[in-house]
């Protein structure tokens, strides 16, 4: 009797349709003790987020949702697990290629879910699979970069009209070219061996963040701020109605004016192009209705 094989998805694809688009195990994964939590802190409040090199989407899948999410692999079965999400727009191919469309703009794909470009609403994180001369694993993926490409994904990132950030590991090229851009640096495991990997942002340290949940610098500040806002939260249910509301109207005439909108408002509708595209739910989120709710993504595990 022939022996029926079937045919097993191959690389990195292998990873990610095995272990699920969760997967920590996926080469180059954003997934150690951390990592997570120094990338996301320091997003400002976005609601498009662009994550042009997807791999397993470990930054994608632990944010809180945005009203739309562009995600981009060159390799499809990275995406396979995405599935089909009306504020996801998975796409298959070139990341140096569609960034380059997304900064020059009137980008169909784009359009059809109702904003021009990626403009200062956005926030790209861009994780390429590292200069091959700064890695101590050879080729993992599918596709790897050269350095021309490297080159040339920097030359598009400068001109982009959005927050990006981006991770690499320490290497002149990058340095050079993104010398004016904000620098974190931080010590992470790989393979057992300690490694230095960098985070650039174009621009500074924010006040207000996509996800409040991954504010504070490191575990032990996290697990103080989730302290001090229980107290404080304690505190405001014990007033009377009364005391409440005066305390409130006082933060609400210094503070509310200004806070930025992260879900439908100001930031938002600033970008919509009225249009009457094919993604309905999409453009419905544009109109404010449906926006997907800030609390029902799982919580952090560690600290906030
Ligand atoms: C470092 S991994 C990303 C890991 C991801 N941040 C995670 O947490 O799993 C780099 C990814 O870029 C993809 N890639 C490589 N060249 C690409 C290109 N030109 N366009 C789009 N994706 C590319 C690879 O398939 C790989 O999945």
């Amino acid at each position: 009797m022939p022996l029926l094989v079937r045919a097993l998805p191959t690389g990195t694809a292998f990873f990610a349709q095995t272990f699920g688009s969760n997967s920590v195990s996926y080469p180059g994964s954003k997934a150690a003790a951390g990592v997570p939590e120094r990338i996301i802190g320091q997003m400002p409040p976005h609601t498009i987020y662009c994550e042009p090199f997807y791999g397993s989407g470990q930054i994608f899948h632990r944010k809180r949702p945005s009203v739309l999410s562009v995600l981009i692999d060159v390799d499809a079965g990275c995406l396979t697990p995405v599935g089909s999400r009306p504020d996801v727009m998975p796409i298959h191919g070139d990341a140096l290629h569609w960034l380059e469309k997304f900064r020059l703009g009137s980008n169909a794909l784009l359009h059809m879910a109702g904003v021009s470009t990626l403009g200062p609403q956005a926030v790209a994180y861009v994780d390429p699979p590292y200069p091959l001369p700064t890695r101590h694993t050879k080729k993992r993926y599918k596709r790897e970069l050269t350095l021309r490409d490297h080159a040339t994904l920097l030359e598009t990132l400068l001109q982009l009209n959005c927050h990006v950030l981006l991770s690499t590991y320490p290497n002149d090229l990058y340095a050079q070219r993104l010398a004016s851009w904000r620098c974190l640096s931080y010590e992470v495991s790989v393979h057992g061996h300690k490694r230095t990997e960098l985070l650039y942002c174009n621009f500074p340290e924010p006040d207000t963040l996509h996800d409040w949940r991954y504010s504070g610098r490191d575990f032990r500040e996290r697990c103080a701020l989730m302290r001090e806002r229980r107290n404080l939260v304690r505190r405001f249910k014990a007033m009377t109605g009364r005391k409440r509301g005066y305390m409130l109207e006082a933060l609400k005439e210094l503070y509310v004016a200004s806070w930025p909108s992260t879900h439908g408002g100001a930031l938002w509708s600033a970008d919509i192009v009225a249009h009457n595209g094919t993604r309905g739910a999409v453009q419905g989120l544009a109109n404010g209705h449906a926006l997907p709710d800030p609390n029902a993504h799982r919580p952090v595990t560690r600290g906030l």
